[in-house]
């Protein structure tokens, strides 16, 4: 438990709450659609709070907010369609998914582990301060509990996160009361992934033509179809091994964890040596992805506990190990 600092819209709150955001805390804070729960997109610690926070049972990808297009264009390759609805409706309550730079800052955490990367710069004069001073991107989810409605009021996320993150920034009502639409960019004809604040009429008349939709996955765990393109590394997992065969590297949790056959693990990475399901959590994508780049050809994995985040963990983890 913490106690959830509440802060007005004020320049030294704004400034408090940028502090937090930069030291790896979860602020919530008022967008034009929906209160957001926004943490440093950079730092993989800080969204794995908001992961927690949220007690969302699995990793789904978070929208990273910025305070201009310019800062947008940085991380992600925008085709001529994203870059036109960029031009049209940002700031504004649109989130484009486009295929993320290789230098880009958002953490893997925050994107579910995606090759893409949901990106927003939205229109409200205290976000706009809040990322203008932040200067990172800030992964930001509706600030509600999984499976609650969004809150468009400070008291609202309060009701359902006081004590459960950092501080809330109190700046009135939400004036659109609904989510950005989401659209995919990632292919050759954009699709509505989910809609929301921006018409899909609106969307047609920029682009000039109809668009296909929607997929929708707002709250659900990605859809089947997606984990393709979900990343996995590319050789078997084996999950909940209390042994390491010859051969496997060894990804486990926890301290002083030795599992027979520990010695000869071709790699061995720990989740978390004190234990600390966030750490692990922050660690989690990193880990899979070193260890596909060492070309390991098997992982064995030591059990994650199933309470808290380790639930979305062992999502995840088991994602990993299905066959393909
Ligand atoms: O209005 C909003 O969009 C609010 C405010 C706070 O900005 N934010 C919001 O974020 O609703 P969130 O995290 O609840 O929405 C995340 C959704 C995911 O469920 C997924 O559908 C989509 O955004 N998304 C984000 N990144 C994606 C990606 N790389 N690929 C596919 N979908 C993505
Ligand atoms: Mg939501």
């Amino acid at each position: 438990m913490t106690q959830t600092e509440y802060l007005g819209a004020d320049d030294a709150s704004l400034s408090r709450a940028v502090i937090l955001l930069r030291t790896g805390f979860c602020v919530a804070f008022p967008t034009e659609t929906v209160y957001g729960l926004g943490a440093d997109a950079s730092n993989p610690e800080a969204v794995a709070r908001i992961y927690a926070a949220k007690d969302r049972p699995s990793f789904n990808p978070l929208i990273s907010h910025l305070p201009n297009i310019d800062a947008a264009l940085a991380q992600g390759s925008f085709n001529d369609d994203a870059l036109a609805l960029a031009e049209a409706f940002w700031p504004g309550p649109l989130t484009l998914v486009v295929p993320a730079h290789a230098g880009t800052t958002v953490c893997d955490l925050a994107r579910a582990g995606l090759n893409s990367v949901g990106l927003r710069v939205p229109d409200h004069p205290v976000t706009k301060a809040i990322l203008d001073m932040a200067d990172v991107p800030i992964a930001a989810p509706s600030a509600n509990s999984s499976g609650r409605i969004s809150a468009t009021s400070a008291n609202h996320v309060l009701s359902d996160l006081s004590g459960r993150i950092a501080a809330v920034v109190d700046g009135g009502e939400t004036p659109v009361g609904v989510e950005s639409t989401i659209i995919d960019c990632t292919g050759e004809n954009p699709r509505i992934l989910r809609p929301g604040g921006i018409p899909r009429e609106d969307i047609e008349a920029v682009l000039g033509r109809p668009i296909a939709g929607e997929t929708p996955i707002s709250e659900k765990p990605l859809a089947p179809g997606m984990l393709a393109s979900h990343y996995a590394p590319r050789c078997p997992v084996r999950l909940e091994a209390t042994h390491i065969e010859k051969g496997e590297a060894a990804l486990v949790f926890g301290p002083n964890v030795a599992p027979p056959g520990i010695k000869q693990a071709t790699a061995i990475i720990n989740l978390s040596v004190t234990g600390d399901l966030v750490v692990a959590a922050a660690n989690l994508f990193s880990a899979l992805r070193q260890l596909d780049e060492k070309g390991v050809t098997a992982i064995a994995v030591t059990p994650v506990p199933k309470t808290g985040l380790g639930e979305a963990i062992n999502d995840r983890l088991s994602r990993a190990a299905a066959p393909r």
